[in-house]
């Protein structure tokens, strides 16, 4: 069988991923001895050596980041960059009702959009997989004049969607529907166009199973959130990656959505408290346990950012079952976090 474009990129970074796991497979926080650290001395000595405002600068800037990297590994660099997909064609003039964009937050906005622009003209009824309210179905509805359905499970959002939709008198429907249960009847004609924008792990891993049962006219998707998955490992669904050598845990997976470029700067400097305290924490409980072990916490809640470092390790703790003493210096914790 001859192997696609696709399939033949995918096989060389599948290689080059998997000869370089140590690289991107430590879990971040839990050793401070890196696996890599004995066979790439040189990167380790000129990561460590980086001052705070160079080593922020080049998290934030993965042009930057590649440039620095690429200088001290060029083949794995040119292996990881030596394919990039064909650029995005914009193939469709949206319609755009005055009201779309009420409501939609800046960034998620210009996703849809970009998203809608994309696409190739639809000539079947669509089918949008966890469609939230609705806003890409709107404009693809205009844009296409093709029936959509909206599959989603948040009643409070297949109300507000409906509404929207009525409102503008646009052939939508929608369909309170949990995806990973029996779909309705329709779905199952082949000449309908599923679509996925932000359909998180599981479920539009659904979907393409779905698509592949029903044997559909074509599938259009966005995916996000691969680590929200029921699947302690992942299984691959395409023939290329059940050949693959690569093993993904959930953490391995996050690692696809963990880059912050897409992410505001209050996000980003959100992202950045939240590191330096998990790291401060992680200082503190290694010295209460007397053990150079790392403990995991939970995933932190926004409103304990606001408040104190104090709190936040009282939090922590608490949820792992450690008593503090009384008596301890939580700067001197907060500045070993910054370290
Ligand atoms: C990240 S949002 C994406 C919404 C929309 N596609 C967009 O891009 O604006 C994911 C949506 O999936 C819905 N959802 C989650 N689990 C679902 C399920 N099992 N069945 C149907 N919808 C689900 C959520 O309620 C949410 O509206």
């Amino acid at each position: 069988m001859r192997t696609s474009k696709l399939g033949t990129a995918f096989n060389q970074l599948d290689h080059v991923i998997s000869e370089h796991a140590a690289l991107w497979q430590e879990k971040p926080f839990v050793s401070k001895q890196l696996a890599w650290f004995k066979y790439q001395p040189a990167l380790k000595h000129d990561l460590l050596s980086l001052d705070d405002q160079t080593a922020h600068a080049l998290h934030r800037d993965p042009v930057a980041r590649i440039d620095w990297f690429r200088q001290r590994m060029p083949e794995l660099c040119d292996a990881l960059y030596n394919y990039s997909p064909e650029p995005i064609q914009a193939h469709t003039d949206l319609s755009i009702g005055p009201f779309d964009q009420v409501g939609i937050p800046g960034r998620k906005w210009l996703q849809v959009l970009a998203f809608a622009k994309s696409l190739n003209k639809i000539n079947t009824p669509i089918i949008d997989w966890c469609s939230g309210k609705g806003h890409l179905s709107r404009v693809v509805q205009r844009s296409m004049k093709q029936p959509v359905h909206c599959l989603e499970w948040d009643q409070k959002l297949v109300d507000l969607g409906s509404k929207l939709a009525k409102r503008d008198r646009l052939e939508i429907y929608y369909h309170h529907q949990n995806v990973l249960a029996p779909l309705p009847d329709f779905c199952a004609h082949p000449e309908h166009t599923f679509m996925a924008l932000h359909a998180c792990g599981d479920l539009h891993i659904e979907m393409l199973k779905q698509v592949a049962y029903y044997r559909s006219k074509a599938l259009i998707l966005s995916p996000c959130c691969y680590q929200k998955t029921k699947d302690q490992q992942y299984r691959p669904l395409s023939m290329v990656g059940k050949k693959s050598q690569i093993q993904l845990d959930r953490s391995a997976l996050q690692l696809a959505v963990q880059e912050t470029v897409t992410a505001s700067q209050g996000e980003q400097r959100k992202r950045e408290k939240t590191q330096r305290w998990r790291l401060g924490f992680d200082a503190l409980q290694r010295d209460v346990r007397k053990t150079d072990q790392y403990l995991s916490i939970p995933s932190i809640k926004n409103h304990l950012l606001s408040g104190s470092f104090a709190s936040f390790c009282q939090w922590a703790a608490k949820e792992r079952q450690l008593t503090l003493p009384d008596d301890i210096d939580y700067d001197l914790y907060l500045r070993r976090g910054e370290d």
